[in-house]
């Protein structure tokens, strides 16, 4: 839907709880070009960031299934309305912190909702814009070593955090299912040390140009 030669590359991070997403997302910061885009889902903009505090808040512990999924889906929705489908548009380069991926992963697969995946892919469908991921960097880590990593880090663990390790494992197949789905696919072993890791990236960033 975009002119296809000025359409900027659209990136995003994907992985589960203590994967080192954080550290990756800043060593990319600083290696990639001026001008580009970096942002996180759930978030990014002001609609998406109140959305983000109500569906992550200790309040929201025990919502029901379907409505957590539709928040995550509606922060997208207006995250890619106001910011990466324009920024797409005029070129840039968009890096993402989660996307679509996500919501799969932890409210179909997480969550054991399997009905719920026609209902993802439609909204998304319907909303995306044509902002679907050039490439779908996957960092999996192991849940075991995931939320150690979790554990040790000094800020509140939040309402996925807390759950158990059937969840994490159920999220971990439900990424690697359908990681091809969104773009270009790299997976990435990231139960080992954070420079082997960002090589990986490097590698996986560097193939788009
Ligand atoms: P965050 O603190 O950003 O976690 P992380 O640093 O691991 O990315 O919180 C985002 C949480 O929201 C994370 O636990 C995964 C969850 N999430 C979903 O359950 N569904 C979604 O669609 C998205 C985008 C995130």
């Amino acid at each position: 839907m975009y002119n296809s030669g000025m359409r900027g590359k659209f990136i995003v991070l994907e992985g589960g709880e203590g994967s080192g997403k954080s550290v990756q997302m800043g060593r990319l910061r600083e290696m990639l070009p001026k001008g580009t885009v970096f942002t996180r889902d759930p978030g990014g903009v002001e609609t998406g960031e109140d959305i983000r505090r109500m569906v992550l808040s200790k309040e929201a512990r025990g919502i029901d299934t379907a409505t957590e999924l539709l928040l995550f889906m509606a922060a997208r929705t207006q995250l890619i309305a106001e910011l990466i489908a324009p920024a797409l548009e005029n070129g840039k380069m968009v890096i993402c912190d989660r996307y679509i991926l996500s919501t799969i992963a932890y409210q179909v697969y997480g969550r054991q909702k399997r009905e719920y995946l026609p209902l993802v892919k439609s909204v998304f469908a319907a909303v995306n814009r044509g902002c679907v991921p050039d490439v779908t960097i996957f960092l999996d880590v192991s849940p075991e070593v995931g939320l150690a990593r979790a554990h040790a880090r000094l800020e509140a663990p939040n309402r996925f955090d807390e759950e158990a390790v059937a969840f994490h494992e159920r999220v971990r197949e439900g990424y690697k299912k359908h990681l091809s789905e969104y773009g270009k696919p790299f997976i990435i072993d990231a139960d080992r040390p954070i420079e082997e890791v960002w090589h990986n990236i490097e590698e996986a960033v560097q193939s788009m140009f």
